[in-house]
């Protein structure tokens, strides 16, 4: 199992004390139940992941009584992320997540699709319990905005004229908007202050510092394949930085890049120019203003653990 609970989330979980582990049990034991009902969906949930987003969701309902619809909300959004991940691995041809061969891989492109559209579906069964529309709609709009995410990248796919502006706003979509959802819905479900705007910010840094780890970080590390966007065509911020400063790298043609071994050798030239430890800083300049501009008042424990859990984001990354 890749990532569980993982360790730089550890700080958040012990301020969070017993409360805040028996949410992540919870949610966990409730994610198995819903996936249970078939093979693939089983694996995907069994493989892991950090649960970071369910963590947004308890962090941002932080003394709330209100475990059960807190604890649906999490399952929720992390059965959406789930879903596009498995979704995710068809579009982008990906043989590894979360250290595991993909269902896409090993069942197939139907099995894979089948599988998301199941995790996907659960989602919002799981969230109508708690039976208020307000929920549903963050839920809902967040998913339409992270398909009409990968939908852009696709149709950007392999193209040398990918702007920041753009690249930003495909980030914002297929991954920022799923974080602020965590954290709208956790205010929603326990009550307490919005935090979309945290959300939505933290999300942003953390698919860009992805998107450097994906040029940076062995399989080891990541779970995934080093270079995996590069083979799939899909230009992200360190190329962006790096074109504007190699040659080379400003002349090349995503498509004729031959496999791994070629890949692995764009990114070593990525990294030379600089621009993925640039993308990295900016990344984190990111999550350090939006740790400042926290509407919550400090010295309680939910700006600590709001603070802890951006600092976690971040670790990941060092
Ligand atoms: C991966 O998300 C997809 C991105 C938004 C970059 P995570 O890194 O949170 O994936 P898991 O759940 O821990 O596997
Ligand atoms: C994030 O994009 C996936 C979604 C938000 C759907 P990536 O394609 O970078 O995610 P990984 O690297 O495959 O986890
Ligand atoms: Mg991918
Ligand atoms: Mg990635």
């Amino acid at each position: 199992m890749s990532e569980v609970f993982a360790e730089p989330f550890d700080a958040v979980l012990e301020l969070g004390g017993e409360p805040l582990r028996a949410a992540m049990a919870s949610v966990e034991t409730r994610l198995r139940q819903i996936a249970a009902v078939e093979t693939n969906a089983l694996a995907t949930i069994e493989a892991g992941g950090k649960r970071l987003r369910p963590l947004l969701v308890f962090v941002a309902g932080l003394g709330s009584e209100a475990h059960v619809a807190l604890c649906r909300a999490a399952a929720a959004v992390e059965l959406i992320h789930s879903a596009t991940l498995v979704h995710d691995d068809v579009l982008d041809d990906a043989p590894l997540r979360r250290g595991r061969v993909t269902i896409f891989a090993q069942a197939g492109r139907r099995a894979a699709t089948s599988t998301g559209d199941l995790l996907f579906s659960s989602a919002f069964a799981e969230l109508a319990l708690n039976e208020d529309l307000a929920q549903l709609t963050a839920l809902s709009a967040a998913s339409s905005a992270l398909a009409r995410g990968e939908l852009m990248q696709r149709a950007d796919a392999w193209r040398a004229d990918v702007t920041l502006e753009r690249y930003l706003e495909r980030c914002e979509m297929k991954t920022a908007r799923l974080f602020a959802a965590a954290c709208e819905l956790g205010a929603l479900a326990g009550g307490g202050p919005s935090l979309g705007p945290f959300g939505h910010a933290v999300g942003l840094a953390f698919q860009i510092l992805d998107d450097v780890l994906d040029i940076t970080g062995p399989a080891e590390r990541t779970g995934k394949r080093r270079g995996a966007d590069l083979l799939d065509g899909t230009v992200t911020l360190p190329l962006i930085l790096a074109r504007e400063r190699s040659p080379e790298l400003a002349a090349l043609d995503l498509r004729t890049i031959s496999g791994p071994d070629e890949a692995d050798r764009i990114c070593e030239l990525i990294e030379a120019t600089g621009a993925a430890e640039q993308a990295r800083e900016h990344a984190l300049e990111l999550v350090a203003a939006t740790k400042r501009a926290l509407p919550v008042s400090s010295g309680t424990d939910q700006r600590r653990a709001l603070e802890l859990l951006a600092d976690g984001l971040v670790q990941r990354f060092a």
